[in-house]
């Protein structure tokens, strides 16, 4: 009878505790949750910002950054071009051999880790551990790139970072993002700082083009398609660009380029909006941050904070509804130790039992066991926080799309098709993701509209894109200086 009782209280105990832990879930789908409605309310506030923003500096939360780029290449580039992406935990530094319309790109590319204590440190060590590697990817050159004799090697320089352009080859850091803190850098010529640090180790190569991943994406991407109006990353942080035509840039006064346009980078990861569905999650993640009060949009849906903020769920989970037991699992107390690319898995289980969840909750958390139902909750989280960020995105890339007068099918016109060129692992790899973002486009779209708009994995924007724009711009300066 004793033995009954104590099983009894257990099972109340453990109701008790699935229902707390319901009962979070609950709260939060709630909080997380983003109607059309609302969804059209966040885009509208995109379109508004926009408008502020190029109006005046220091207008709107986004930036709307002239990039100086007002062609984008054609494909009659030819040469031997490098090109170098900073952008995220990895960089790469990238051949391109263009031989114009008539021939086939070809490239070599090779991939760096940068160590997390040069993310964090100076400026003068970043750059010298980038233009080594740099150089040494230079020594490997072989016969089938060519370099014409007596000119000098130059550079697509993709930093994805805010940078306000003085120049097509030059421009001063605004602030770092992604879990970059170098203060030393901040204000400084990146260029500049490239170009001294390539002299420290030897190297005689020239930044011809200054860039943001989001501009080599849009570069890159139309090159491939002439329908491409706009580029998006989603990836570790995410931003996009697009363009605009210069007399829609108040704030613009430089000469007016015979295009007619210019590429504008919004860095709309910084945009918020009192629309926007936030979270006592996200509230404390951002407290929590290396940058606090900056980057909401991008703390919402980005690579980097997607699998934190569910992190920060189970863990009020576990404190509040004991959801791994008696004891919280030490390694939820780790920042960022569930990593999107981990979040993404276990959504994507498919199996009955959720192995894979299992494995991963082994594997990242070492909790040796889960019930299904703890796994299912689990794959819920997943759901709610990657919806909530594939909507939003698809909002803004609505309120791009507004402002460029392309969301609606106007009276008796044959509408234009519009392509958005989309690069980052978390939309090339987060199929969830990806198809939502999508779905949501459509909604917002409707019918009608949304058969002529569509998203394009744009692959390596930041780097063939680059190349084209060192490689365009390369001809641009021998012009103006000859
Ligand atoms: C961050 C950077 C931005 C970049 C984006 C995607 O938001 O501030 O410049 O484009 O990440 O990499």
């Amino acid at each position: 009878c004793a033995a009954a009782l104590v099983v009894v209280r257990r099972q109340m105990k453990s109701s008790g505790r699935w229902a707390k832990a319901e009962a979070i879930l609950r709260e939060m789908e709630d909080k997380c949750g983003a109607p059309t409605e609302n969804l059209r309310q966040v885009a509208d506030a995109m379109t508004a910002e926009m408008h502020a923003g190029l109006a005046s500096d220091g207008g709107s939360k986004l930036k709307m950054l002239i990039s100086f780029i007002d062609n984008l290449p054609t494909g009659d580039e030819k040469g031997l071009f490098y090109a170098l992406d900073l952008g995220g935990t990895n960089f790469r530094v990238i051949r391109v051999q263009l031989g114009g319309k008539e021939s086939t790109i070809r490239r070599e590319s090779e991939e760096f880790s940068i160590p997390p204590h040069l993310m964090v440190g100076s400026s003068h060590e970043l750059f010298d551990f980038i233009a080594g590697a740099l150089a040494k990817f230079v020594a490997t050159e072989n016969e089938d790139f060519h370099v014409l004799p007596g000119k000098l090697r130059e550079l697509g320089f993709t930093f994805s970072f805010p940078v306000r352009q003085l120049s097509i080859a030059s421009g001063t850091l605004i602030k770092w993002t992604k879990g970059f803190h170098i203060e030393d850098a901040v204000g400084e010529d990146v260029v500049g700082e490239l170009t001294k640090a390539m002299q420290r180790v030897g190297l005689d190569m020239r930044v011809a083009a200054l860039i943001n991943d989001t501009v080599g994406t849009l570069a890159g991407g139309k090159y491939n398609n002439p329908d491409v109006v706009a580029a998006v990353i989603l990836g570790t942080g995410t931003n996009a660009a697009y363009i605009e035509r210069t007399h829609a840039i108040p704030k613009w006064q430089g000469p007016l380029p015979k295009s007619g346009e210019m590429v504008i980078n919004m860095e709309w990861g910084n945009f918020r909006s009192s629309h926007l569905p936030l979270t006592e999650y996200d509230q404390s993640l951002d407290a929590e941050s290396l940058n606090p009060g900056e980057q909401i949009f991008e703390k919402l849906m980005s690579g980097m904070y997607l699998g934190e903020i569910v992190r920060r769920v189970l863990m009020r989970m576990a404190e509040e509804a004991s959801f791994f037991g008696d004891n919280i699992p030490p390694k939820l107390h780790i920042p960022f130790i569930i990593r999107t690319p981990d979040m993404a898995a276990m959504h994507h289980d498919n199996s009955s039992d959720l192995k894979v969840v299992g494995c991963k909750l082994k594997d990242v958390l070492e909790v040796h066991n889960s019930s299904l139902k703890m796994r299912k909750m689990i794959v819920e989280i997943c759901d709610i926080v990657a919806s909530r960020g594939a909507r939003l995105a698809a909002a803004g890339i609505f309120g791009i799309l507004k402002k460029l007068g392309r969301n609606t099918v106007k009276d008796g016109e044959k509408q234009q098709r519009s392509v958005i060129a989309v690069d980052g692992g978390l939309f090339e790899h987060y199929t969830k993701f990806r198809n939502c973002l999508n779905r949501t486009l459509q909604e917002l779209l409707g019918e009608d509209t949304a058969e002529n708009i569509v998203t394009e994995l744009s692959n390596d924007g930041s780097g063939t894109g680059a190349a084209l724009l060192a490689a365009s711009y390369s001809q641009y300066l021998q012009i103006e200086g000859s």
